[in-house]
Order: structure tokens, then C-alpha cells, then sequence
């Protein structure tokens, strides 16, 4: 009789404890999957990442999170092999609804720099974007430089490997000529080296 009654009071809390349990459950999976840190697994079509967690646990074809994506817009394909974090919005255990945060530095791929003055894109093996913040220099290395632009206007100087363009005009102002009969010879001062 008495063990009846206990019964009867302790049900509706049993059953509260059960689906309490359910949630907390629930929740540590989605909290088991909201962040995880992985590595680049594979490309796909240029504009997604597979990312791997374990050897068998990856993501499906996820977006990642580039540097500005509006009308201002910034494109820099993910290295396989490079680490992401993964943030997981959804409450599913597939990853459809995850973006991947890239650009950790790590053993692989380290940071190209330890010096707080300079700002520097390293491009893959060729490229080289570097800014002194102290000077204001900006170097840039590249195998080609094309500009296409109506103009391209330097304030002050150019200079190459021979000399400065204002020494150039200099020459040029300067120069003269042996005059012959015939056609004129080549000019005494080069523009060239
Ligand atoms: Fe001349």
C-alpha cells in the first residue's frame, strides 16, 4: 500500500529525471559538435572545404570564413592540410549547417613573421606583400606585376636597376649628336646601361 503510493508520487519525477537526462544529453552532443578543430582535407570546387576531425570523421563540403565577402571581397583558397576550426550551428551531428574558420598558424604553416611592425601576405612560394609600419616602405615581390589601370602615377621618382628617371631626362636634355652627311649616328650618351 505504502509502496504504491511512493510509487505513484515518484512516476511524475522519474519521468522528469528521464527527460532531463535527454536534454543534458542532447546538449553535450550538439556542445561535442558545435566546435571542433580540424585540418583541410580537400578543396572542393575552389569555393569549399572538406574538413577532417579523425580519419573517419569529416565534414561534408563546407564554406569557410574568408577575410571580407561583400562588395569588398577577398579570395585565398585553403591549403590541405591547413588547420580550421569548424563551427557547427546546427544541432545534427553531419556538419551541413558548419563553416570552417582557417587561418591558424601551425606547424605546417607557420606564421610567415614574429615581428610586430611588419604587415606581410606571404603568396605561396613566389608572392610577397610586406609593409614596415614603423617606415611606411612597402615591399612587394612578385614574378609579374600587371596593372590594369587607365593610369599608373608615382608623385615623385621611378627608378630600375640602371638608374632614376629624373637622370634619364637629364641625359636626354643634355645629349647631342657627331652630325655626318649621311643618317645621324647613335647618340653619344645611352639610356641604356
Ligand atoms: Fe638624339
Amino acid at each position: 500500500m505504502l509502496d504504491e503510493a511512493i510509487q505513484r508520487h515518484l512516476t511524475p519525477l522519474l519521468d522528469r529525471l528521464t527527460y532531463l537526462e535527454e536534454q543534458i544529453e542532447g546538449g553535450e552532443r550538439q556542445g561535442r559538435n558545435a566546435i571542433q578543430l580540424g585540418l583541410i582535407r580537400e578543396l572542393v570546387d575552389g569555393q569549399r572545404v572538406v574538413v577532417e576531425f579523425s580519419k573517419d570523421s569529416f565534414t561534408p563540403p563546407i564554406k569557410w570564413a574568408a577575410m571580407a565577402c561583400g562588395e569588398t571581397a577577398f579570395y585565398r583558397a585553403p591549403s590541405v592540410g591547413e588547420m580550421a576550426l569548424v563551427l557547427n550551428w546546427g544541432d545534427g551531428e553531419r556538419f551541413t549547417s558548419s563553416v570552417a574558420i582557417v587561418g591558424i598558424a601551425s606547424t605546417k604553416y607557420p606564421l610567415p613573421s614574429a615581428d610586430p611592425n611588419k604587415v606581410i601576405e606571404k603568396i605561396g612560394a613566389h608572392g610577397w606583400v610586406e609593409w614596415n609600419v614603423e617606415t611606411g616602405e612597402l615591399l612587394v615581390k612578385a614574378k609579374r606585376i600587371t596593372f590594369d589601370a587607365e593610369e599608373v602615377h608615382a608623385t615623385h621618382e621611378l627608378s630600375d636597376g640602371v638608374r632614376k628617371i629624373s637622370q634619364d631626362r637629364g641625359i636626354y636634355d643634355g645629349h647631342d649628336h657627331n652630325e655626318t652627311q649621311s643618317v645621324t649616328k647613335k647618340p653619344n650618351q645611352k639610356q641604356g646601361a
